[in-house]
């Protein structure tokens, strides 16, 4: 199998704190991992690691087989697909559905080319794909959270990434929408076999398909394996520092 991403030892600070310490993962194409642990813990400092924003004091990162370069980053990041934990767009722009989705194209064509007709069809391809073709004349600001969401979602997905970075994509949902992103984000990777990463402390909205996990702490992978071994009381317990309690119902 190959390696999409290969992170040696890669340790970043900001300023005096270290956010994550010597920490070292390869991800295989094609895999669904899940990233858990505590807020603090480095995650969404790992995933900018994988993306090519870190601001890496030491070790290497390897995405496609090509060494993170500030040469290479843009080529790099056209294939790299990322659902950040806050939405960056300002629900007051004047922009749409549709056209929130088709930034997802300008990394890929540029920002004052034309879409073609193949852009246009991967654009409404992606809102289908999501379910929001009937939001796609909709300002952006008049979304709920879980439409917002599907909208990032098809904005990442019109670029066509080989990698899908989700940064907590749930957290802020009430449960009937986190149930159904989470089942959506089941269906985009068992039809598309892309390789994604998803991000979360919240270990009950894990989609069933992720099979992968690794636990972080304070900055450092402490664990790495199978889901359904990480989900184990004591491994949980000494993860968030708080006796966890599997209950079957
Ligand atoms: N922009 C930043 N400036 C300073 N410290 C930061 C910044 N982003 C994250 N940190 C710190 O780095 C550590 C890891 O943060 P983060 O990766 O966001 O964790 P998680 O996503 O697991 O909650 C935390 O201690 C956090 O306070
Ligand atoms: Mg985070």
């Amino acid at each position: 199998m190959t390696k999409l991403v290969e992170i040696e030892n890669v340790t970043v600070s900001y300023r005096e704190d270290i956010a994550l310490k010597n920490v070292s993962l390869g991800i295989e194409e094609g895999t669904f991992l899940a990233v858990i642990g505590p807020n603090g813990a480095g995650k969404t400092t790992l995933l900018t690691v994988i993306n090519g924003l870190g601001r890496i004091l030491s070790g290497s990162v390897r995405v496609f087989g090509i060494s993170l370069t500030l040469r290479n980053i843009g080529r790099i990041r056209k294939d790299i697909g990322y659902i950040p934990q806050n939405s960056n767009i300002d629900p007051r722009a004047p922009i749409s559905v549709r056209e929130v989705v088709s930034i997802g194209r300008t990394g890929k064509i540029g920002l004052f080319r034309r879409q073609s007709y193949k852009d246009k069809k991967i654009v409404e391809g992606a809102m289908g794909l999501v379910s929001i073709d009937d939001l796609a004349d909709r300002p952006i600001g008049h979304l709920s959270g879980g439409e917002q969401q599907k909208v990032a979602i098809a904005r990442a997905l019109a670029q066509q990434p080989r990698i899908l970075l989700l940064d907590e994509p749930t957290a802020n949902l009430d449960i009937k929408s986190q149930k159904e992103l989470t089942d959506l984000i089941d269906r985009i990777y068992k039809e598309n076999k892309l390789t994604m990463v998803f991000v979360t402390h919240i270990l009950s909205h894990i989609p069933t398909s992720c099979k992968e996990a690794v636990l972080m702490k304070k900055g450092k992978i402490v664990w790495t394996g199978k889901i359904g071994s990480a989900l184990q009381e004591s491994t949980l317990s000494d993860l968030y520092d708080y006796p966890i309690e599997i209950v079957d119902r």
